[in-house]
């Protein structure tokens, strides 16, 4: 590897993550985090370092562990490292040092943290209470980590406000969507080198992941099939053009699987023994949970590491079907996870929840962004990509605002 490689993609990404170098360029001035210490457990990727030094600029201490254990970029991690940034984690840690490193990151004693997946704040809830005095608040990047803080937060368990930085329309439209669409896909193809014309492509969860993944499998050529839980979603599936039904009916058709669900055990043991042989499998939903890969592992007679993120399990009736990733989240273990465009308007998302998380008293909820901040980050974007849109005249204003008129 080039010594100087994650300096370089560092770099690259800054270069494609414009909107977020102008809150850089406005927090070196404003020094809107003065003082303050941030806690991250955010997949350690180019983007993220772009974040971190984001929020330096800004004037805060920041130290960050990977949230994910095959998802750590090491020469963008080693780079950081290089700077003095305390970067903690690597590609393929298991799980004891995965929870040492986010402890780590925890012993800056964080008045802020960042989640991607409710990792650092269950922890903080759960063992190291003893920072909750010094704790402002959290921001958080996935719908895994909201559904946890919503479930704490229903249990009256949360001790702190929090910022659900996916719930920004240029977090979950953008990123979930076009991000994980792309980067699913790229994570597969660099696991397998597999063609997806003309295969039968299952995805599970027709939420933003997954309909960006449906898009893209179309585009390559795929036929794709959906399945659901949810009735608008899987109707909504339905009229995009996809077939939908339960996935008891879609193992046996499907070539390439992947979950998108946040949930447990989507594919289990009885759907892989009605798959074809050749059959591949992929997560691209938070956590390793969505393939039962426990499951799949013991109904194998025969397993084996065929390429790096491809493991192909044998099944009793000489079949062979094949789990990427270890069922870990395959766009940031075989690939580099999303673009950095995208990751940009998300991560305008988490600076600017920083901010404002300083700026306001909140209570121990889970709070959206105000619309107006998320418009903001929008007509960042636009600006940098030099896209111009239209102005309401003061006419259309007081028309909007009127229920008087009527057709003409
Ligand atoms: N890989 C990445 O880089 C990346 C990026 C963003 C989000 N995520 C993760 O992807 C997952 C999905 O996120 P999202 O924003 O699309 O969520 P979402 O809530 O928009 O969509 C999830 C969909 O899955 C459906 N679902 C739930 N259980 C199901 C089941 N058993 N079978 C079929 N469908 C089921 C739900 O009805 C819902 O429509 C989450 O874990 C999220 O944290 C991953």
């Amino acid at each position: 590897m080039n010594d100087d490689q994650g300096k370089n993609n560092i770099a690259l990404a800054e270069r494609n993550m414009g909107a977020l170098m102008k809150i850089r360029e406005r927090f070196e001035r404003e020094k809107p985090l003065k003082g303050l210490r941030i806690g991250m457990a955010l997949h350690i990727t180019k983007e993220t370092a772009v974040l971190v030094k984001t929020l330096q600029a800004g004037g805060a201490d920041v130290a960050v562990a990977g949230c994910n254990p095959l998802s750590t970029q090491d020469d963008v991690a080693e780079a950081l490292r290089a700077e003095g940034i305390k970067a903690y984690g690597y590609k393929g840690e298991t799980s004891e040092e995965y929870y040492k490193f986010l402890n780590q990151v925890l012993d800056l004693r964080p008045h802020i943290t960042i989640d991607d997946g409710c990792d650092l704040i269950t922890e903080i809830h759960l063992k190291r209470t003893d920072l909750l005095g010094e704790l402002i608040g959290g921001c958080e990047e996935t719908t895994t980590g909201i559904i946890r803080l919503h479930s704490m937060e229903r249990e009256g368990a949360l001790r702190v406000p929090i910022i659900a930085v996916n719930d920004n329309k240029t977090k979950h439209l953008m990123d979930n969507y076009y991000g994980t669409g792309q980067s699913t896909l790229d994570g597969i193809i660099r696991a397998t080198n597999v063609l997806f014309c003309g295969k039968t492509v299952v995805i599970a969860g027709y939420g933003s992941c997954g309909k960006g993944c449906a898009l893209r499998a179309r585009g390559l050529g795929s036929n794709v099939i959906v399945t659901e839980v949810d009735a608008f979603p899987a109707l909504q599936a339905h009229m995009d053009g996809f077939r939908v039904m339960k996935m008891e009916d879609a193992a046996s058709l499907g070539d390439i699987f992947i979950t998108v669900t946040g949930n447990k055990h989507v594919i289990r043991p009885e759907h892989v023994a009605r798959m074809k042989n050749g059959a591949i499998m992929a997560n691209s939903g938070h956590f390793d949970i969505e393939i039962d890969v426990k499951g799949v592992r013991e109904m194998a007679t025969e397993a084996a590491r065929v390429r790096p993120f491809m493991d192909r399990f044998t099944l009793s009736d000489g079949k062979e079907v094949y789990i990427l990733a270890e069922g870990r989240l395959i766009n940031l273990s075989a690939a580099e996870g999303h673009p950095s465009e995208v990751m940009s308007m998300s991560f305008c998302g988490q600076a600017l929840a920083c901010e404002y998380l300083v700026q306001n008293r909140l209570e121990n909820k889970v709070h959206l962004l105000p619309e107006e901040i998320d418009e903001a980050i929008s007509r960042l974007q636009l600006e940098v990509m030099g896209i111009s849109i239209d102005k309401l005249t003061p006419e259309q204003i007081e028309y909007l605002n009127s229920w008087q008129e009527g057709t003409s």
